[in-house]
């Protein structure tokens, strides 16, 4: 992020990003992730397609969006890390636990998300290696097994994993201690166009196979008897996942906003935007999977059996694929780098602690945890807990768990611990931009709306009422 000069010597005196155009890239920034090429697609061909989709765009609408306006609204505000911002607004300290809770989210979503991000760095060293110009030559069977055995190879050895993970970390770690905020900004701003252009080209590519209308209505068509509290449950913590909510993240973020963002309309670009991306990744995955005979419910092996196979068996296909990795890698690092920043300026603003300490702390719990027990051959790689390997059970307890408890926290609290006129103030810049009625909508749903559909998704999910 730039530094505002005359934000600097505003009385915050605390950095800003530097217009409307970087607030919204940052944000989206850390929006773009593994989540939408890699999870939404896996997700979907999991819990049976358009159903999914449809019960996702639902969550978007009346969680994702309202909870982020609150982040948005309690960040920019207080100008506050996502502890020491309920201090400012002088909440009671209970509420200080959505800022301890979302840096443990933190730490839960970072011990997979390194190692899923390990896989796509060494996808981009295969690809520059030349690994797959042999897929093109084989005839698709044996190809289909070959892109299967290379991710099995990527996620099972002793060694590997656990290196390319430690890669990630060191990257994201060095980039967090030069405090390149700038630098993420300037990333973001080039990278998202990009990434979303060579998205579209592997859409092209998608749709011009002669089986992509089987993947196309696997993702669109909407079968309303697949969707039951499981399915509305994962859904919800997708959402969450995906937008980077319930985690203090956007409170962070919301701090940095300059006193000209529109609230409300940047989250809802941000949410626009990024739910796009994750259908075009959709539509680039499942063609793939139904031409090659491969099945939509694969797993977390989706992304990394499709795309090589697709790529290999079209012009410069070599030349996309690096570039596809890349992109998807340089997405990675600024969603973990925004993850990151929850305990960090927690650790820094509110224990003194210095910077670089904070980050190689964090970076070594990181990395220690992870390696010992995400990967299938680690020392803790075969145990299973409440019948969940520890990948399983890491994205399960924040997704699930403590995103949608946190998410669930902050729209009470603005909903119910903010004054209307206080809420209306600040989403209006002091009145500057004419919203009442949309302001009016807002506090509606973020007080009733938002908490009670949250609440009776947990209820159902540990059974106390039943869905379906
Ligand atoms: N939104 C990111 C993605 O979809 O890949 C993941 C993420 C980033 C989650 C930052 C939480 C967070 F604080």
């Amino acid at each position: 992020m730039t530094l505002n000069s005359n934000q600097k010597t505003e009385k915050k005196k605390r950095e800003t990003f530097s217009t409307g155009l970087a607030v919204f890239f940052a944000t989206l920034g850390s929006a773009v992730g593994l989540g939408n090429i890699w999870k939404f697609p896996y997700l979907t061909g999991n819990s049976g397609g358009g159903a999914f989709v449809f019960t996702y765009l639902i969550c978007i609408l009346l969680v994702g969006i309202p909870v982020m306006v609150a982040e948005f609204y309690i960040g920019r505000k207080t100008r506050k890390n996502a502890v020491g911002a309920f201090t400012a607004l002088k909440a009671s300290p209970f509420w200080k636990i959505i800022g301890y809770m979302g840096a443990a989210a933190s730490l839960f979503i970072m011990f997979f998300y390194s190692s899923v991000a390990g896989w796509v760095y060494s996808y981009v060293f295969k690809a520059l290696t030349g690994k797959f110009g042999a897929l093109a030559k084989k005839p698709v069977e044996e190809a289909v097994k070959t892109a299967g055995e290379e991710f099995s190879l990527t996620v099972g050895g002793t060694y590997s994993p656990v290196l390319w993970q430690f890669i990630v970390i060191a990257v994201v770690s060095a980039i967090l201690i030069a405090g390149v905020q700038k630098g993420i900004e300037r990333v973001t701003k080039t990278l998202m166009p990009l990434l979303f252009l060579l998205i579209i080209i592997c859409d092209i590519r998608a749709i011009t196979l002669p089986k992509a209308s089987q993947g196309l209505q696997f993702l669109f068509n909407v079968d309303f008897s697949k969707i039951n509290a499981p399915v509305i449950l994962t859904a919800l913590g997708l959402a969450f996942f995906k937008l980077s909510l319930g985690m203090g993240t956007m409170i962070t973020y919301g701090s940095y906003f300059t006193e000209e963002s529109n609230l409300m309309t940047t989250s809802a670009r941000v949410a626009v935007s990024d739910t796009i991306v994750s259908l075009l990744s959709g539509i680039a995955i499942f063609p793939v999977v139904f031409e090659f005979g491969m099945k939509p419910g694969g797993g977390p092996g989706l992304l990394f059996q499709t795309i090589p196979l697709a790529f290999s068996r079209m012009p410069l296909g070599n030349l996309l694929l690096i570039a596809f990795f890349l992109l998807a890698a340089i997405a990675a690092t600024t969603a973990m780098i925004s993850m990151l920043e929850v305990p960090i300026a927690i650790l820094t603003e509110e224990k003194g602690m210095g910077r670089t300490n904070a980050v190689l702390l964090i970076s070594s719990v990181v990395f220690i945890i992870g390696a010992v027990t995400v990967h299938p051959e680690s020392i803790f790689g075969g145990v299973t807990l409440l019948g969940k390997g520890f990948f399983d059970l890491f994205d399960y307890i924040s997704s699930n768990i403590l995103l949608p408890v946190g998410g669930l926290l902050i729209s009470v609290f603005a909903g119910y611990f903010v004054s209307k006129s206080e809420l209306c103030k600040e989403l209006s810049n002091n009145g500057i931009i004419k919203n009442k009625s949309l302001i009016n909508i807002y506090h509606f749903v973020v007080k009733f709306v938002t908490p009670i559909l949250l609440i009776i998704v947990f209820l159902s999910s540990i059974g106390i009422i039943k869905l379906k």
